[in-house]
């Protein structure tokens, strides 16, 4: 049987995650947004179901997920608030926002889940961090694994960890897109023409996390592997450690972390 699944908001997320359990199968997916024609040009392409008129009545889908903007919550709750039924899971992927909160605008006292994937979803390569509240059961979280599964890889962590999640994984696709804008521009600096530097850029960058991955291996090995003694990658490797590469990226995780927790203190 196939499990039901409500999601409100079909903009980048809503669309990755109906597009993911679309692709995955075994899902009955309703959605709803506020733009009419959003939600229908979702639905025409992945054959859910749009839910114009959610308003009335209890809602019977065993997961609920909600991709509105964290300032959009209250709206969703006009609607939605004492509708859940009290064994469905309810996910919230609200930027900053804890369960409790959730949980007390809906008026939902059972399991909730928050998740923080990354805009990768947007072709099933997420990176997902989530956690679940204690009223989750096994079952639950076995049905938001197969969710975040869906869009890419989901871990479980920690809801005092999502603020680290949003600093590494959440904000990480920008500091790799200037990585990668970097090297093409040290190919371009070296004479390459820039199609070509940036092609090369992107690929070296997804082949190396690729290998990382799938071999299971810690980097620093699979440097050593690449570093020929007096060779040129060690050259580039001295500049980089000078520079501070590590600790920079060290930084920035540190710092993004420290911003989003601040976010969430601001009354
Ligand atoms: N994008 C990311 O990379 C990313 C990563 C991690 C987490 N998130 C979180 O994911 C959530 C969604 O982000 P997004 O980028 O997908 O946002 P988005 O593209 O703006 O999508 C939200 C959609 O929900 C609609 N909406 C607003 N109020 C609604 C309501 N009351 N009922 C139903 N639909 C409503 C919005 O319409 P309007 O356009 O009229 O508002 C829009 O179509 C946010 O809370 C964000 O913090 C995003």
């Amino acid at each position: 049987v196939a499990t039901a699944v409500l999601i409100v908001g079909a903009g980048n997320m809503g669309a990755a995650l109906t597009r993911g359990l679309h692709a995955a199968g075994g899902y009955d997916v309703t959605v709803h947004d506020v733009h009419a024609e959003r939600m229908q040009e979702l639905c025409a392409a992945t054959g859910a179901q749009a839910c114009p008129d959610w308003g009335k009545g209890a809602r019977r889908e065993a997961a609920i997920i909600l991709c509105v903007k964290p300032q959009d919550l209250g709206l969703v709750a006009k609607d939605l608030a004492g509708k859940v039924r009290p064994d469905a899971l309810v996910v919230t992927i609200l930027a900053g926002t804890p369960m409790d909160d959730v949980q007390t605008a809906l008026k939902h006292h059972g399991a909730v889940v928050r998740a923080m994937p990354n805009i990768a979803a947007t072709l099933q390569n997420a990176a997902t961090g989530m956690c679940a509240n204690d009223a989750c059961k096994p079952e639950h979280k076995t049905l938001a694994e197969g969710i975040f599964a869906a869009i890419g890889l989901a871990e479980w962590t920690k809801e005092s960890l999502l603020d680290a999640v949003t600093g590494l994984s959440g904000s990480g696709p920008a500091y790799v897109y200037m990585v990668i804008e970097a090297l093409t521009e040290g190919g371009v600096k070296m004479g390459m023409p820039r199609q070509l530097a940036s092609r090369l850029a992107t690929q070296t960058v997804l082949g190396a996390a690729m290998l990382v991955k799938e071999t299971g291996l810690h980097p620093a090995i699979l440097r050593d592997q690449v570093t020929t003694p007096g060779g040129t990658t060690i050259s580039a490797i001295h500049e980089l450690e000078e520079r501070g590469l590590r600790a920079m990226l060290i930084s920035a995780v540190e710092t993004a972390t420290v911003k989003s927790a601040s976010l969430r203190k601001k009354p």
